[in-house]
């Protein structure tokens, strides 16, 4: 039977060119939808932007332009970006289509068919920079929380029946532990959830640039309720029967920033319970880079655009660096010197130097095919076994979203590979023992397989370059090639090594 595996990022905002922290999450996502393909899932990865509300709606007019032209155009800076990062997501939606419109309309009318929205009025805050409504309390220094510039609301609203929601989502989260994570996280939402939940304003009259409320279009819907409700749009909802969404609903991940997890683990199943529809199974919360120290903000300068990253370090240097700098869920800071410590020390020394100077001997003194190995000694098997036994240990981790775990778990193999190539010492074979120095060699080519089919989610250019080094056949990468089975033959021709991960240079 096939395993489905249907993994979303939040669709991001166009109001300004895209940054670090976009790429990042969408990062993420792809090297665990990268990862479950190789395993044999079927994967629908689904990232896009949300194009409606306020905050569009005010940037589209900051620059002069009509919504429509502005979003088309910053929604392409999203999909080049994407395209640029290697970023193998299956569908891009955006919030101006129709299959949106059709759905989000569905869902609210699914929603007063049950009783769980009525029409009301909505007086208190409310920040356009979050998209967000804060009650008088919530303010601090008279700005949001978060530090958004607020303004007074005093509109007719619809409003969502979130207050009766409360002992169902403490149930929910109760009933499925891993449901929300980290841990911590988790914890933060059920002491929110536990301090009492008020109904929710869930339309706007005071702008137009959203989808209207079904039977009263002086309503806009809230940005929010239509935003989420892209994550079932791209399966096909309103039709339940639809395939995609029988064979993808619920969602196995929402990767999503600390900032917008209330609205993931909070708002969004309780808008799917009142719906009959059944929520995520796992909202996963990342943290935030700063640069250098610093928040990243407009108003500092600080912005980093990931495309520069890549022009000035790389691409797959700079993919390793976000996955590996950081243990995924916690915050991190961004700075040249780690970027080119990570670059030179753990790819250009320990990865790199590996893989070229085995392949280099190979193609030396192998006559450029990999050698025929003799019997493997303890210590060859024992380093074999430390590659092929990975697997599982990667799915454990890849499970838990703990993809710096998963780099420190495959990097423990590159340095007991390159403890082995000291210890061995197949230079000093040559003189020597010549069949010893190909079993030698035969057996780090081997690991330097595994490690080739391990890195692909999270540096797939890179470990094309080491797969087709080795001549592995391209029908042979996945992880059910993992193993004694697949081993390379002896006497495959390799190609003539180049090195793959030069080192950073200041220049
Ligand atoms: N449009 C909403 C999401 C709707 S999902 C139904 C939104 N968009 S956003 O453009 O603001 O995207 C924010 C994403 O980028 C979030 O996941 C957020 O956490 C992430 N980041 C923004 N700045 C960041 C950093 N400095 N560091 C890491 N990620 C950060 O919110």
């Amino acid at each position: 039977m096939t395993k489905h595996y249907y993994i979303t990022t939040p669709i991001y905002y166009v109001n300004d060119k895209p940054h670090i922290g976009h790429a990042y999450t969408t990062l993420a996502a792809d090297v665990l939808a990268r990862f479950m393909r190789l395993d044999g899932y079927q994967v629908k990865f689904l990232t896009g932007t949300d194009e409606h509300g306020q905050k569009v709606e005010k940037a589209a007019f900051d620059a002069g332009q009509d919504p429509k032209d502005f979003v088309d155009k910053v929604s392409m800076n999203f999909r080049t970006l994407f395209e640029k990062m290697n970023f193998s997501n299956d569908d891009f939606i955006r919030t101006t289509e129709e299959r949106h419109k059709k759905s989000a309309i569905a869902l609210w009318e699914r929603l007063v068919e049950k009783d769980a929205i009525y029409l009301g009025s909505y007086t208190g805050w409310y920040a356009i920079r979050d998209e967000a409504f804060y009650t008088e309390s919530e303010l601090v220094n008279g700005k949001a929380p978060t530090g958004a510039d607020v303004e007074w609301v005093e509109e007719p609203s619809y409003f969502f029946r979130l207050s009766q929601f409360q002992e169902k989502l403490l149930d929910f989260y109760d009933k499925y532990p891993h449901c929300i994570a980290p841990a911590a996280k988790r914890n933060e939402v059920i002491s929110f959830v536990k301090s009492g939940l008020r109904d929710l304003s869930v339309s706007r009259t005071s702008f137009k640039w959203g989808i209207p409320v079904p039977k009263d279009p002086a309503h806009i819907m809230y940005v929010w309720i239509e935003a989420l409700s892209n994550y079932i749009t791209a399966v096909g909802f309103p039709d339940l029967e639809a395939k995609d969404f029988k064979n993808f609903w619920p969602a196995d991940v929402h990767m999503v920033g600390k900032d917008i997890l209330r609205f993931h683990a909070v708002y969004w199943p309780a808008f799917l319970m009142a719906a009959d529809i059944t929520p995520p199974k796992r909202v996963f919360a990342h943290g935030w880079w700063t640069n250098e120290g610093e928040k990243i903000s407009k108003s500092l300068g600080n912005v980093i655009d990931p495309l520069d990253l890549v022009a000035q370090y790389g691409l797959d240097q700079t993919r390793y660096f976000l996955m590996r700098e950081v243990p995924f869920g916690g915050d991190g800071d961004f700075s040249r010197s780690a970027m080119v410590q990570r670059i030179n020390s753990n790819l250009a020394n320990d990865l790199g130097n590996l893989v070229q100077r085995t392949a280099s001997m190979v193609y030396k003194n192998c006559d450029g095919k990999i050698p025929s190995p003799g019997t493997l000694h303890k210590e060859d098997l024992n380093l074999i076994h430390s590659a092929e036994n990975l697997l599982p240990l990667l799915r454990d981790l890849m499970k838990e979203q703990a993809l710096h775990k998963a780099l420190d778990i495959i990097w423990q193999v590159i340095s007991n590979a390159n403890r082995y190539v000291d210890n061995e010492a197949p230079w000093a074979l040559k003189k020597t023992d010549v069949a010893r120095m190909e079993t030698v060699l035969y057996t780090l080519m081997e690991v330097i397989r595994h490690l080739g089919l391990y890195l692909q989610p999270f540096m797939p250019g890179s470990a094309v370059k080491i797969l087709d080094l080795l001549s592995v056949d391209p029908g042979e990468r996945t992880f059910s090639h993992i193993g004694k089975q697949y081993r390379l033959r002896g006497k495959t021709s390799i190609l003539e090594p180049t090195p793959i991960f030069p080192r950073y240079v200041e220049g």
